[in-house]
This record gives structure tokens, sequence and C-alpha cells, in this order.
């Protein structure tokens, strides 16, 4: 008899909080990533980018063409600066300009140009060259200014298993690794604080879903599974997915350089719908819609991480298309050749997904009666009860 009243009174609050109005103050946006493909000319992707419903893409080795693809495009773009240009940005101004005059300045403002990643995980792909990355961040950042357009960010993207040390359950206890956070992270997030720019970092659940066997499948995939580590005892918080998990894992270990509210975007994430290597049964595509829709839903709710209201600041689903190397032979291991295109090269979409979130939202007006209803039933059950 307690144990259906206690019931009733859990289901009649979480309902009855639900019908409150979200607290979105600023909904993410949710991109994705594109690497210059024979399959797909540039303007028939930024066509893609705009049908899908996607906010933003992020270029990740840009060539001119591409860039000005998205003139006059609703969609932002996130910029590239490959690792191997670092060095020589970081030792000449006018390397930098001469980079800017080739795919900023002939396009912005009419390509929403909105940051620059210099480098693209460079501390794990190239870290004899991350003596040079704060520097040529610097360059560019003047240079930028130089020409009057301080709206571009820059930055740099990490990875999260690279950066991060190995005990990020709980959150609170993640730490950047050193000697990366003196050399190069503490510096870089003093930077981001005073010019309002971003981290950029790739969170893939489905690598830690990898390393860590006792998290179960649904809490990678948003269904909310039940975890026994979810709960973070020193900040007092449960989580219910990973993703969640993940980015608070980031914002404690920007708290502990002493930067706070330096805004985070997830500069990839995703989940592979196949994979050459026949131990990998979870990259199917079945799980990839499952990750990606739970993703999108999650984002476009508004709702934000438990220890950041307002989440991330958005991101980018890696990627477009599958990489053309993956059909190939030279080189790949069947371990690498994972598919994590969300499109096939006819341009159609893999998955049954609506990336704007328009539909499906909690806020429809069916679910709000759907809703009531219960509210009623639960009351009138209640009332009969006692
Ligand atoms: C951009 O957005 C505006 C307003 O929502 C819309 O009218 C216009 O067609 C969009 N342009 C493109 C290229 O999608
Ligand atoms: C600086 O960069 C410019 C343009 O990329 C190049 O012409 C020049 O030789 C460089 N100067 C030095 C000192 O490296
Ligand atoms: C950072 O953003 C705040 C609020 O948007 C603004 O007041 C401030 O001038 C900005 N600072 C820089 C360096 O752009
Ligand atoms: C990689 O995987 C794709 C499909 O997932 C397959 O068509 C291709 O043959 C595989 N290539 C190698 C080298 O394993
Ligand atoms: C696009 O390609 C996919 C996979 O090859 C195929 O299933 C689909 O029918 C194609 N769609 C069109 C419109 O050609």
């Amino acid at each position: 008899m307690s144990l259906f009243y206690s019931l009733l009174t859990l289901s009649f609050y979480s309902l009855f909080f639900s019908l409150l109005p979200h607290p979105s103050a600023a909904v993410p946006f949710i991109g994705a990533t594109y690497s210059p493909s024979t399959s797909a000319t540039p303007s028939h992707v930024a066509g893609a980018v705009s049908s899908l419903g996607l906010d933003s893409v992020r270029l990740k080795s840009p060539d001119p063409a591409a860039v000005r693809a998205f003139l006059y495009s609703n969609a932002s773009v996130l910029l590239t600066l490959p690792n191997s240009l670092v060095p020589s940005l970081a030792a000449n101004r006018s390397a930098a300009f001469s980079w800017l005059s080739s795919f900023v300045v002939p396009f912005f403002p009419r390509a929403k140009i909105s940051a620059i990643s210099v480098g693209d995980d460079l501390l794990s792909s190239s870290p004899d060259l991350s003596p040079f990355l704060l520097p040529a961040i610097r360059n560019l950042h003047l240079s930028l200014s130089d020409l009057g357009l301080r709206q571009i960010q820059v930055s740099t993207t990490f990875s999260f298993l690279s950066t991060l040390s190995s005990s990020f359950f709980p959150p609170s206890s993640a730490q950047f690794l050193e000697p990366a956070l003196s050399n190069v992270i503490s510096p870089l997030l003093q930077f981001l604080g005073d010019t309002n720019s971003s981290l950029l970092v790739n969170v893939y659940p489905y690598n830690v879903y990898r390393l860590r066997t006792e998290i179960p499948i649904g809490f990678a995939l948003f269904q909310e599974q039940r975890f026994n580590f979810r709960d973070d005892l020193a900040t007092g918080v449960r989580y219910r997915n990973l993703f969640d998990m993940m980015v608070d894992a980031v914002v404690c270990a920007i708290a502990a350089t002493g930067n706070d509210n330096i805004p985070v975007i997830v500069a990839e994430t995703g989940w592979p719908g196949a994979s050459g290597d026949p131990t990998e049964a979870d990259a199917n595509p079945l799980y990839a819609e499952m990750y990606l829709r739970g993703l999108v839903r999650h984002l476009r709710s508004g709702i934000g991480t438990p220890l950041r209201k307002e989440g991330v600041a958005g991101a980018y689903i890696y990627e477009l298309f599958d990489k053309e190397e993956a059909a190939g032979k030279q080189g790949r291991t069947g371990k690498q050749n994972r598919s994590w295109g969300i499109l096939y090269p006819n341009m159609t979409s893999k998955y049954d997904i609506d990336f704007s979130g328009s539909v499906g939202c909690l806020g429809g007006r069916d679910f709000l009666v759907v809703k009531l209803v219960w509210l009623v039933v639960i009351f009138v059950l209640a009332s009969l009860r006692f």
C-alpha cells in the first residue's frame, strides 16, 4: 500500500514537473563534419546540410571551393587549419595572413565562418608540433584582428581520451593530463577566456563504451539504462547517459584549471554504422541511429548537462560521408575500417532522423494532452485508494 502510494506520488511529480516549461535559454547547434571527397561536390554538400536541417558544418580539411559552396547558406562554417601548417603560422604572421586571404577573406561574411580550429587533434596525431600550437593560434588571432574579423573564434580540437586522465568517472575527478596541461591546455584556456572562444573536444561515447566493459549499451545510447557508476557523490548528481558524463568530465577538468565558463563545443561525435572488424558487433546501423536520434533529442531539448545547465554550445556529428578509403585496400587494417557517415554517396540519408528537431519535440500539443490525461487518471486512482 505505501509502495503504491509512493509510486503514485512519484508519477504525479514527474508528470507535473515535465509540464513546466523547459529552461531552454540557448539550444545548442547541431552540425556535421565534412572531408572533401570525390563522391560529392561541395555544392551538393551545402544542399545536403540544409536539407538535413543542420545548423553548421565543420570542414575537416578545407579547400576554397568547399568554403565557397557555403556562400549565402544559413549554415555556419567551422574551418580547420591542417596540422602541417601549424609551424609556419607559429613562425610567421604573414603565413597567417596568407592562409586567411585564401580561406576566409574572399568569403566572409557571406559564408558564415564562425570559428577556425588551428590543427585537428594535433596533441595526439602530431605531438612533436605541440610547441607551435599556441604561437600559431595567437598569430592567427592577431591577423584576424588586423583584418577587422574579430567575430571569428580561434581555437583547436582535442580528443577526450588522449587529453583527460583515465579516471574520468566520476566526472568530478577528471583532470587534463600532464605535460599537455601545463604546456598547452592551461595557456590555451586562458586565451579562450580572454577572446570569448570555445574549447573544441571530440567526445565519442562509442570509444569509452568499448574500453569500459561495465557500461551497459543503453547508457551509451541515451536509453537511460541503469548503471552502477552513474552517481557522482562529490557533486551529488546522477547521470542518465554517457555523453553528459563525458561532457561534465571536460567541464570539471576545465574548472580544475581555474578557468570557469569556457564554452565547450563537441568537435566530433557519432556512432559507426558498420565496421570491418567482426568483433565490433556494436558498430551497426540500429545502434548508430539510436545514438544519433538520442543525441539530437537531448541537444534540442536544451536541458544541458547536470553540471552545466546551458550544456554544450554545439556538436558536430562525425561525419557526412563514409571515408573513401573505407572501401579501398591499402594501409587500412580491418580494425580501423568503420563507417561513420550519415549519408550514402547518392546523398540520401542512412537514418530516419530529423536533425532540425522540429518534430518529436516534447513541447508538442498532443504530448501535453496525453500528460494531462495521465495526471487526472493518477489523481482519480489516488483518491479511490484512500
Ligand atoms: C535561410 O533561412 C531563411 C529564413 O529561415 C530562409 O528563408 C532561407 O530560404 C534560408 N536559405 C537557405 C539557403 O537555406
Ligand atoms: C613568411 O611567410 C611568407 C608567406 O607564406 C613567406 O613568403 C616568407 O618567406 C616567410 N618568411 C619567413 C621568415 O619564414
Ligand atoms: C566577450 O563577450 C562579452 C559578452 O558577450 C562582451 O561583453 C565582451 O566584450 C567580449 N569580449 C571580447 C574580448 O570579445
Ligand atoms: C570496409 O568495410 C566496408 C563496409 O563496412 C566494406 O565494404 C569494405 O570492403 C571493408 N574494407 C576493408 C579493407 O576491410
Ligand atoms: C541511395 O543509395 C542507397 C545505398 O546504396 C540505396 O539503398 C538507395 O536506394 C539509394 N537511393 C536513391 C534515391 O538512389
